[in-house]
């Protein structure tokens, strides 16, 4: 049985700033050792919504390739780091449709003891981005998850002051994702596959 230790990274993102943060917490999560799938949700929303924005609809041409996040794929992952933009300070319905389909592995226990974390972005500063974080965690804690958030971990963590997870304001579209994000998804990529490696030695011991 292989030790790596499995992460998906699973994501919502319509206009791509957290398929951003996504693909560098995936990169990070490999060379950190980690056996890796990098996954989308489902998009929910009419098509002429998506086409009615230009980002949004540059976004779903650009990220067709990436496979659809099923539940197997929660069930085969040691460690789960989802991301989300915030909608209102909450998870976005498309993350949040994924996690109710969880139902049948919650059910019979298979969604226990894994490592999760998560990481957001908002448009504005302050936009929401810990509540939608804190929001994404009650689920954690009914799956009987652990929550790995980054905390004051690194030295990064003090540059982009969010111990709740990775986060990005991308300032209605006009902040690219930056060092300052990127480091720090690097680093809660690091400490989650840290965390679920220790756990996953501990528990098959
Ligand atoms: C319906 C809706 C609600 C939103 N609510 C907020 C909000 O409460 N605070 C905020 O800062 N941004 C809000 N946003 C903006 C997005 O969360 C933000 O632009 C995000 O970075 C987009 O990420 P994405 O490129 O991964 O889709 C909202 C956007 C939509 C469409």
């Amino acid at each position: 049985m292989s030790t790596a230790v499995k992460l998906a990274v699973i994501y919502y993102s319509s206009t791509g700033f957290s398929a951003e943060i996504a693909k560098e917490i995936a990169e990070a999560g490999t060379k950190a050792g980690a056996e890796v799938r990098l996954l989308k949700t489902a998009e929910l929303a009419p098509e002429a919504a998506i086409a009615s924005n230009e980002a949004w609809a540059a976004h779903a041409a650009a990220s067709a390739g990436i496979p659809v996040a099923t539940p197997d794929d929660v069930e085969w992952a040691d460690a789960v780091i989802f991301g989300t933009p915030t909608r209102f300070g909450n998870v976005s319905s498309q993350l949040k449709q994924f996690l109710d389909t969880l139902g049948g592995l919650w059910a019979r226990g298979a969604l226990a003891d894994k490592v999760y974390s998560g990481f957001v972005t908002t448009a504005t500063t302050h936009g929401g981005q810990e509540s939608t974080l804190l929001a994404l965690y009650n689920s954690i804690h009914h799956f009987g998850g652990l929550v790995v958030a980054p905390g004051y971990t690194d030295a990064v963590k003090f540059v982009d002051g969010n111990p709740y997870g990775t986060s990005h304001v991308d300032a209605q579209g006009n902040n690219p994702i930056g060092d300052q994000t990127r480091d720090a998804a690097r680093h809660q990529a690091e400490r989650v596959v840290k965390i679920a490696s220790a756990l996953k030695a501990g528990l098959g011991a």
